[in-house]
């Protein structure tokens, strides 16, 4: 998620962990692992942005997080999408171009392409060219009449989009998995603007992971096979890897948990003894129980995200929710 097109500044700063602005080292990029990691050490409290999760390794484990009993979003959306996909189709209209933010392993696209009037184009966005490469070959083996158009872009900052295809009715975005509670709200209030922007005339089908019981939200975050904790210290195995940093697997904890007020799950590796780390050649010291701050999950009510979209310049025509109201599905249009 990290990539920006040279020339194009960010629309705000890249998803912080706690929601602040933080000023990065003269010269610094944000998008690079290792200034990121270095200027994330030196601040108080430490803390990196949960865009580091996702190498190779990290992605792997994602997936299978999405498969734990406990991690119901993935579930309880498929589900949504399923259950609803033709009043969906019916809403969104015939001959449309989707746009994916970020591409996702296909399952759900697949789901709505299928339940679309003459989709005219596919066009995934993902910062991984690799990933997105897959992604479209899956696609375009069993969709052979669909026009597939895979754009390597940094979604949370400015990018373009290929013209539209003669034809094309209107364009329509994607953005499921509640991705957006990974960016602080005002955050996500500058991703939706962009997205209304480039959606001119068109509309937005996104997913949005709802307030509940925090033990529900423990649960998800804190699963029994561990795959979340190892998720969460894939960060830390990742800077090893490719930052030459020192961090030993035993000491630090995966330590997750719902902030009510904020309304966030947020996750972080505590420091289990004082000790000292080195990460490309700087030495950072962790007082015992000191964390490493490495993910903000905002969950919203339906009014309050709602009220975010309409802020970002949307109209928002329809929600859809399970019977346990664990997570929501919004269509919004452009206004
Ligand atoms: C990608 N994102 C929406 C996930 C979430 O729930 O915030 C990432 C994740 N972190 C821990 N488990 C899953």
């Amino acid at each position: 998620m990290q990539m920006s097109d040279p020339g194009k500044g960010p629309l705000w700063k890249a998803p912080t962990t706690d929601g602040a602005q933080h000023p990065l080292p003269d010269g610094a990029e944000d998008d690079d692992f290792c200034n990121a990691l270095l200027a994330g050490l030196a601040t108080i409290p430490k803390q990196v942005s949960c865009k580091f999760f996702y190498d190779a390794e990290g992605s792997a484990l994602f997936d299978r997080i999405c498969t734990l009993p406990e991690y119901y979003p993935t579930r309880v959306e498929f589900a949504l999408l399923e259950r609803h996909a033709a009043e969906l189709a019916g809403l969104i209209g015939p001959d449309v171009e989707l746009v994916e933010f970020g591409a996702g392993s296909g399952r759900k696209v697949r789901r709505l392409l299928d339940a679309l009037q003459r989709p005219r184009a596919y066009v995934p966005v993902d910062i991984s060219g690799e990933h997105l490469q897959q992604a479209a070959g899956r696609l375009r083996a069993d969709y052979p009449r669909l026009e597939i158009r895979p754009v390597v872009a940094d979604y949370t900052r400015a990018f373009d989009l290929p013209a539209s295809l003669p034809g094309a009715q209107r364009r329509v975005g994607f953005f499921p998995g509640s991705t957006i509670g990974n960016f602080a709200p005002e955050e996500a209030t500058g991703f939706l603007g962009m997205a209304a922007v480039l959606l001119e005339g068109g509309g937005l089908l996104i997913g949005v992971d709802l307030v509940k019981e925090p033990a529900l939200l423990h649960a998800a975050y804190n699963d029994s096979a561990g795959v979340t904790a190892a998720f969460n210290k894939n960060l830390l195995a990742r800077a090893n890897r490719e930052l030459g940093a020192d961090f030993t697997d035993d000491g630090f904890a995966h330590y997750a948990f719902y902030q009510p007020l904020a309304r966030r799950v947020e996750m972080h590796l505590v420091s289990l003894a004082a000790q000292r780390v080195r990460v490309a050649g700087r030495e950072f010291r962790f007082a015992a129980g000191e964390t490493l701050h490495t993910e903000n999950s905002y969950k919203y009510t339906i009014d309050g995200f709602r009220s975010l979209a309409e802020q970002a310049g949307f109209v928002p025509r329809g929600y859809w929710i399970d019977a346990a109201r664990l997570f929501s599905l919004h269509w919004l249009e452009v206004a």
